[in-house]
């Protein structure tokens, strides 16, 4: 069966590399994906969002699956698109329909879609610009610190913290006046701000059964210590030994259960993964956020450590399985430890050569921004250039060995976090 993985960072170098494992898959090609992808699959160059050509390049090549790494894609309807093709039917899209997306695509849509079934989170209210003398009213009223959150898609950016209500009055203004974010921001949420400490759940699910997958925890401020600016994460650690039996149990009982009981009596269809952002407080479990699609960088912590054939999840997906189906997890430490790009997230350079990726180490090197120069070497080509990956039977082993592989693989300014899982050991 041939395979198309939409996307081009490390999630999907390790989706085909996960996939490149599986004796049923046959060729696997990633759009538009990055020098990674490109020893593991096919490359194609081809937006993400470009439904057309996608579609196009799908009946041509004869796919019979399409695993959407990321979300813009996804919000932008490109299941929706390959249903209504009469010549496309047959293709297992893994991946929401743009009804099911919007659990990600709406901070306003999953708020009031948690409150509705009971799924606890923290307390929030939706202001736009023609309520934002409410808005100013309720942030005077509201707790410090207190959290804004643009309603659309701001990759990863729309989420502020503000501590008084002088930045908060400030943030509103620049997202709803201002259009910080864009459209993104034309719609705020202004929610209580929860004090814990945060784990990435996944699942697979069709709407109805699913598969729990390992969980992780990702690391997504840009300074040692949890400090400085947010970015799409600098690092994962995944089992999480908070997330224990008793606390897993809470989650599928009260979110998960609840979770795909809502999306039926909505009668909004999903296939595909389900990321639960959590957060952990005084050993409960509230929703931070859903996603709808893994996590960058939990996948290239989460998927080495499934042993199970991911072509087979898929399958059993599609077949309406998910509930039989028994995952095979190894029970060692996978430590992630994002290479990034000196300046990141702010301005950064690309285009220089990477050197030490010959010999890595023990530790698997998923791609991120990266491209292939005319000479075809292997430079940086985005701010997250790498995710290094290594199991251990330890946490600090696992650590160790990553790291060692951290100081290897370099060039010129990159910079990584070197206490990643610091606040687990
Ligand atoms: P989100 O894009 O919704 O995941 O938010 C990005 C980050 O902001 C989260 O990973 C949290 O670290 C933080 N955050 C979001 N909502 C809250 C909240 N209600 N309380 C505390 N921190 C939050
Ligand atoms: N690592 C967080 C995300 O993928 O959104």
């Amino acid at each position: 069966m041939n395979v198309l993985i939409i996307g081009s960072g490390g999630r999907e170098h390790a989706l085909a590399w996960k996939l490149r494992q599986s004796e049923y898959a046959e060729r696997i090609y990633v759009a538009p994906g990055n020098a990674g992808t490109a020893q593991v699959a096919t490359n194609i160059d081809i937006a993400t969002t470009d439904f057309e050509v996608l579609a196009k390049f799908a009946d041509d090549y004869d796919i019979m699956m399409v695993v959407v790494g990321q979300e813009a894609a996804l919000v932008a309807g490109i299941h929706d698109y390959f249903k209504k093709l009469e010549y496309l039917r047959h293709v297992l899209v893994v991946g929401p329909c743009k009804d099911g997306a919007q659990l990600e695509g709406s901070k306003d849509f999953s708020k009031q879609f948690m409150q509705k079934f009971n799924i606890p989170t923290a307390r929030y209210a939706t202001f736009t610009e023609a309520t934002y003398t409410e808005a100013i009213s309720y942030l005077q009223d509201h707790r410090y610190p207190v959290v804004l959150k643009a309603d659309g898609l701001a990759a990863g950016k729309g989420v502020v913290i503000a501590q008084n209500f002088e930045e908060a009055s400030d943030q509103l203004n620049g997202m709803l006046h201002l259009r910080r974010f864009g459209e993104a921001g034309s719609k705020v949420v202004i929610e209580e701000f929860l004090d814990g400490i945060e784990v990435s759940v996944f699942i697979l699910t069709d709407g109805k059964e699913y598969v729990l997958l390992p969980e992780a925890k990702d690391y997504k401020r840009i300074g040692e210590a949890d400090t400085g600016l947010n970015t799409g994460g600098m690092g994962a650690i995944s089992p999480v030994p908070f997330a224990d039996a008793i606390f897993m149990q809470k989650v599928e009982e009260r979110i998960i259960k609840p979770t795909l009981q809502g999306l039926q009596t909505d009668k909004i269809s999903y296939t595909g993964f389900l990321f639960i952002g959590l957060i952990k407080v005084n050993d409960e479990p509230y929703v931070i956020e859903y996603n709808v699609r893994l996590g960058d960088p939990e996948t290239e912590a989460i998927l080495p450590r499934i042993k199970t054939d991911l072509f087979e999840l898929f399958r059993a997906l599609h077949d309406g399985e998910l509930s039989r189906f028994k995952l095979d997890i190894d029970p060692r430490t996978a430590a992630t430890i994002m290479l990034v790009a000196g300046g990141y997230p702010g301005d950064f350079e690309k285009g220089d050569v990477i050197s030490g990726l010959d010999e890595p180490g023990d530790v698997l090197a998923f791609h991120a921004g990266t491209a292939q120069n005319e000479k075809g070497q292997i430079m940086s080509n985005g701010g997250r250039v790498m995710a290094l990956t290594a199991l251990g039977d330890t946490l600090p082993e696992a650590l160790v060995k990553a790291t060692a592989a951290a100081e290897k693989i370099t060039w010129r300014n990159r910079y990584y976090r070197k206490d990643i899982g610091f606040d687990l050991k």
